[in-house]
């Protein structure tokens, strides 16, 4: 009865050990092969709901994630996700995903004369911040360009209903959008930002 009792915790110290050796030391690679079913090769998404994570800077990705896993920012999935990983995980995934191209190629039904108004519009309200149309991944406000039409509309749904935060700046641009232009207005800019190449 003894000698099966040690044996059982040999055993059981043997596979803690062997599991923590092996977790210590997991690749920037590994690890962001767990989020390529719903990201993507490389991050670059393949359906509506999850956005392309590809190109965004370290700086976005590390907030992204530290918000997702104190709950801070709402989702559907990634809170749960997040709380699986380390910051020292989080740093060596915002460094991979910050290095690959983010792929603008996507299928999605565009509205030529909708995506033009959605131009002037970006220009007007948005530009100052999220520059190069949205492109640039210089700044911290994550990339709109090439970025899916329905998860732009999700996350402007969460900033408007107050589940997610925006920047002061930001929230007096997308009221006054609002109040201006009414939700069409919205649907234009996803328009205009799903268009660019
Ligand atoms: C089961 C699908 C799924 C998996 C797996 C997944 N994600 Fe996500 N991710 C989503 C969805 C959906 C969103 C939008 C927020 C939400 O609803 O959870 C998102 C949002 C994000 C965002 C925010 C992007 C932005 O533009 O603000 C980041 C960053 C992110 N995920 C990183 C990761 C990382 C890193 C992994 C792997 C460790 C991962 N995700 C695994 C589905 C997934
Ligand atoms: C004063 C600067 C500023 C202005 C103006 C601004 N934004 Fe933002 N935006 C940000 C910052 C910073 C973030 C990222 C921080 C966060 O999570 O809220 C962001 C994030 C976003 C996101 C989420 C991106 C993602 O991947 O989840 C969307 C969508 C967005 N902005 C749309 C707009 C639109 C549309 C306008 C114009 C009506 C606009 N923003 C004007 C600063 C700005």
């Amino acid at each position: 009865m003894k000698n099966k009792i040690f044996t059982g915790l040999l055993i059981t110290c043997g596979v803690v050990l062997g599991g923590a050796a092996a977790a210590a030391t997991p690749s920037a690679t590994m690890l962001s092969n767990t989020c390529v079913g719903c990201h993507g090769p490389n991050g670059n998404s393949m359906g509506p709901a999850s956005p392309t994570i590809a190109g965004i800077s370290t700086e976005y990705f590390m907030e992204a994630m530290e918000e997702y896993k104190s709950g801070v920012r709402p989702s559907t999935i990634m809170g749960r996700i997040a709380k699986g990983y380390s910051e020292e995980e989080f740093q060596l995934m915002a460094s991979y995903f910050s290095k690959q191209q983010f792929n603008r190629d996507k299928d999605q039904n565009i509205n030529a004369k909708m995506a033009k108004k959605g131009a002037k519009l970006h220009k007007k309200y948005c530009e100052k911040c999220h520059e190069d149309g949205g492109r640039s991944s210089e700044d911290d406000a994550g990339i709109l360009a090439g970025q899916w039409m329905p998860y732009l509309q999700f996350t402007m749904t969460d900033y408007l209903s107050g589940n997610r935060e925006m920047t002061k700046k930001m929230k007096k641009k997308v009221n006054t959008l609002k109040d201006e232009q009414g939700d069409k207005g919205f649907e234009e800019l996803w328009h205009y930002y799903g268009s660019l190449k």
